[in-house]
């Protein structure tokens, strides 16, 4: 989506997880003294210690979290003043994006190896190109502040078609070769029919509970959506049946290797194509010099609470409408 400040802070993570009942696991002492009784004694003093003592490691430790670390395979040219909105893969080594901002919103197909644009589409003055996704020959692309969409053949990316969509805004979008996700700034995955562009259900991204927001750009893999979050470098895996991040990728490293070689003025990390074929993930930011390919180093450990809560997850923002 499109600019603004990155002010707002998550808020302070509250208690994750309710404490358990002691009630239960106390016993009535009968009027004589058994083995029996002595061993309950021990049993009722040892589970309420465990509990106690499980509870102070919830309220302060952590919990077990998975999450993936990355590391850059390759790593290849973008075009710098690309404010990418939308990536995908389409064979060939061969990338189709999408970028905004007013006056210069377009649709090109971009060789991957070189960054070089090989086609353009350059889209009205009026509108601030969003997500893109392609379905069978049919590029669909959102865009911002409208509920506008256009429809481009994947070829020679003449517009072929328009769509009026209802989600609140037009961010994300991805599809499973069958159905369109979007996205629109809020918490809600939209699963939507590409024909009617009628919302065929509706999710709630949560993590630990809790409302993930802001979701951008997107990418459907082996059945999860891949959502990037606005303002952060976690891109969140969304199960698409409930809504579940089932883990977080974070990309804080590749920020930093661009600030350690001097590059300033870059925006945010956004935009992951995947290509199928090979097995290779792709993601890069606005106005990124680099596009990068990763691969993932899955981690499972304890961690603190609220640290990826602090990471990757930011209140709502709220642009232009409200
Ligand atoms: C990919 O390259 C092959 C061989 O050069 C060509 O036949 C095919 O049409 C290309 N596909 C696309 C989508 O450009
Ligand atoms: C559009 O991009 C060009 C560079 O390609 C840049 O000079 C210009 O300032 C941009 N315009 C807007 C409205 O962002
Ligand atoms: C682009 O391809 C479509 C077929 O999807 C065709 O109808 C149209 O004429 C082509 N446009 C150009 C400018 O070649």
């Amino acid at each position: 989506m499109g600019r603004g400040s990155l002010k707002k802070r998550h808020n302070k993570p509250q208690n994750f997880k309710s404490q358990p009942s002691m009630a239960s696991s106390r016993r009535k002492a009968k009027s004589y003294l058994t083995i029996p009784v002595l061993l309950s004694a021990f049993l009722a003093i040892g589970v309420i210690g465990l509990l106690v003592i499980s509870s102070n490691k919830w309220r302060n430790i952590g919990y077990m979290t998975s999450y993936e670390m990355v590391s850059v395979v390759n790593e290849f040219p973008h075009d710098p003043e690309a404010f990418t909105q939308g990536l995908l893969y389409a064979e060939n080594d061969t990338l189709l994006e999408s970028t905004g901002l007013y006056g210069n919103s377009s649709v090109r197909k971009v060789a991957l190896q070189t960054g070089k644009v090989k086609l353009l589409h350059k889209m009205a003055d009026s509108s601030f190109g969003e997500g893109l996704t392609l379905l069978g020959d049919r590029l669909f692309q959102v865009t911002w502040l409208q509920n506008i969409g256009f429809i481009y053949d994947r070829n020679n990316l003449s517009q072929v078609g328009k769509f009026t969509h209802r989600m609140e805004d037009g961010w994300g979008l991805a599809n499973d070769g069958k159905d369109l996700f979007g996205s629109d700034g809020s918490s809600t995955l939209y699963q939507i029919d590409p024909q009617t562009f009628e919302v065929i259900s509706k999710q709630v991204v949560k993590y630990n509970g809790h409302e993930v927001h802001n979701l951008n750009e997107l990418e459907f893999i082996n059945g999860e959506v891949w959502a990037n979050v606005y303002g952060v470098d976690c891109i969140a895996r969304i199960s698409p049946r409930d809504g579940k991040v089932v883990g977080w990728i974070l990309l804080q490293n590749l920020r930093a290797g661009l600030e350690a070689a001097g590059t300033t003025g870059i925006d945010v990390l956004n935009g992951i194509a995947w290509d199928g074929k090979q097995n290779r993930i792709f993601v890069t930011g606005k106005l990124w010099p680099k596009l990068y390919e990763i691969k993932l180093h899955p981690i499972k450990k304890t961690l603190e609470k609220g640290v990826i809560e602090k990471l990757c997850m930011r209140e709502r923002l709220h642009f232009g409408r409200s």
